[in-house]
């Protein structure tokens, strides 16, 4: 059967780095990978193009996919926007939000070519991979009520951090089977001392636990968890938590492996479909230079083989492909030490593209 992909340039250094991406979905269509791709406008570009940031015409094709492949969306430009639902990273909320991508996957590992860029002794982040999993529709960054009002002659502003127990169940059950493949050790991250709503998450993760008997489960508070990712990091396998704290976990894990320009990520909905997009933004300062790294979005599209596809094998060859482009010393500009020769985005495109074709 036909797979459909819709990529989704967005805005910055998005069309750029996704162009590179598209080539390698070529490679693997070359390669027998009955897949159909298309492409539509989102975030700024859309806005500019429609007056919208998710065109209905967007969304429904997003919809009708099996996998989208985002570039990043954003700018200055678009900052001064006064009507908000406007704002191109809307796009982006939007679609997490109508494709009901609940499932955040965030890997962090350690390119050993690249260790001399980590923001930690090489001792301490040698063979790093962490699988983090966030929940991404949830959580204090959705829950209701919340605003800013008087009280009292005075100005509170509020939020509210809500989780049902099917909610934690369902990330639950991806963090459960994510460490069954890995190294089957899950670190479920909340502040059960304090909070109610994380008190009923641990209560839900310690259910589910006997259901995956090879997996072994362990509980850390957040501040507690901060601080273990900084010292001894290696001590996890996969994490699973909640929106905010994922969010802010996921950031500084990202920073361990070096640059944000090596970053995929997943976000997965009930049926399998998932949205793939590189961690970082759509850098504005470098757009348009052909010097952006396109190796996060060509990582995002070997998450989507892994995830959506089930094509694993073609992942870890684009996988080996990066790899091995690192190990002849390719490097563009935010991955390049000192005094190191740098490639332009294409030429990093074209390294990929040859060494996946000599695997
Ligand atoms: P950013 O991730 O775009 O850039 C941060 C720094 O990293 C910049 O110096 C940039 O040049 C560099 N960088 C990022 N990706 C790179 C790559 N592939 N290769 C080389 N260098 C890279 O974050 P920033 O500057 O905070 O945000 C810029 C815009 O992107 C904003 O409008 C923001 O809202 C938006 N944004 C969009 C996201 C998305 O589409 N998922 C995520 C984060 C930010
Ligand atoms: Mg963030």
């Amino acid at each position: 059967m036909t797979r459909k992909i819709l990529v989704l340039p967005g805005d910055g250094i998005g069309p750029e780095i996704t162009a590179q991406a598209s080539r390698v979905l070529a490679a693997c269509q070359a390669r027998g990978l009955d897949i159909e791709v298309e492409e539509a406008l989102v975030g700024g570009a859309a806005y500019d193009a429609e007056g919208s940031p998710l065109p209905e015409s967007t969304l429904a094709r997003a919809r009708a996919a099996n996998a989208v492949l985002l570039g990043a969306v954003g700018g200055p430009k678009w900052d001064t926007l006064e009507d908000i639902s406007k704002r191109p990273e809307k796009g982006l909320l939007g679609l997490r939000k109508e494709l009901g991508l609940f499932g955040n996957l965030r890997p962090a590992l350690l390119y050993p070519q690249l260790a001399e860029a980590s923001s930690l002794k090489p001792e301490l982040v040698a063979g790093l991979d962490i699988m983090i999993v966030r929940e991404l529709t949830g959580g204090i960054y959705f829950g209701q009520p919340r605003g800013i009002e008087e009280r009292d002659g005075q100005r509170v502003g509020y939020n509210t951090y809500v989780y049902s127990e099917a909610e934690i169940e369902r990330i639950g059950r991806v963090a459960f089977e994510m460490a069954s493949k890995r190294n089957k050790k899950l670190c479920s991250v909340d502040k059960a001392n304090v909070l109610e709503v994380t008190m009923l998450w641990r209560e839900v993760m310690e259910r589910l636990a006997p259901e995956y008997p090879d997996v072994e489960l362990s509980h850390m508070y957040v501040d507690n968890a901060a601080m273990q990712l900084v010292r001894a990091p290696k001590q996890f396998d996969v994490v699973v938590t909640g929106n905010m704290f994922g969010d802010i976990l996921s950031d500084a894990a990202a920073m361990l492996t070096g640059s944000i320009g090596m970053l995929p990520s997943a976000s997965l909905n009930a049926s399998g479909q998932g949205m793939y997009e590189p961690c970082h933004g759509s850098a504005p300062d470098i757009a348009g230079q052909n010097v952006a790294n396109p190796l996060a979005t060509i990582l995002s599209v070997a998450m989507m083989l892994r995830y959506s596809l089930g094509e694993a094998a073609l992942a870890e060859r684009i996988e080996a492909a990066v790899g091995q482009v690192l190990d002849d010393g390719l490097r563009t500009a935010d991955i390049a030490a000192e005094g190191q020769r740098t490639v332009s985005t294409a030429e990093m495109g074209d390294a990929v593209l040859a060494a996946f074709d000599a695997i």
